[in-house]
């Protein structure tokens, strides 16, 4: 049982991966933080030390490597099911959850939170509005492929758990 927890940036992965976890069996992996450990180096510095395009390689990578573990729940990066096949590997592999979070929530989270994450450091409120329009809209195709989608505003672990029984993924 792998369950793949994909979605934006700040929409509540790590946290919920993290939650889930500590209420059931299944162990908890994060991607970005597995692709820290290996290259002893931040996501900021991948991105602007190597190029996008490496870390999109450690990226896959970590995502295959977690094809190892028999109970995960692993909390994607907000771009990983939108790279290379990524998206048709975690579904072969597991069970994907897209955590829709609403825009607006998703500016309100990010806004405090730009300086870890390269894509959106140094940029304006105004322009990170704009780069959630735009990627969103880019990325909707990828996230639509997941198997799953909930609404993640306010979602949480027990509710998610109880969403995954009612759609008969069993986490044993
Ligand atoms: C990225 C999201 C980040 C991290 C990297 C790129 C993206 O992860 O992988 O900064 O392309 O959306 P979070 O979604 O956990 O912030």
């Amino acid at each position: 049982m792998r369950i793949y927890l994909i979605g934006f940036m700040g929409s509540g992965k790590s946290r919920l991966a993290k939650s889930v976890a500590a209420k059931t069996n299944l162990t908890y992996i994060d991607l970005d933080e597995r692709i820290v450990a290996e290259t002893g180096k931040s996501i900021s510095d991948i991105f602007n030390t190597e190029s996008e395009n490496q870390f999109r390689l450690y990226e896959k990578k970590a995502l295959h490597d977690t094809f190892k573990e028999h109970k995960a729940i692993v909390a994607c990066g907000g771009g990983t099911p939108c790279f290379y096949d990524n998206i048709e590997q975690i579904n072969t592999n597991g069970v994907s959850i897209y955590l829709k979070v609403p825009k607006g929530a998703l500016f309100k989270r990010l806004a405090g939170s730009k300086k870890q994450r390269p894509l959106i450091s140094g940029l304006t409120d105004t322009a990170l509005m704009e780069f959630i329009d735009a990627l969103l809209e880019e990325r909707s195709s990828c996230y639509a492929k997941s198997k799953l989608t909930i609404n993640a505003l306010d979602l949480s672990a027990t509710r998610l758990i109880d969403y995954l029984k009612e759609n008969k993924v069993y986490l044993k």
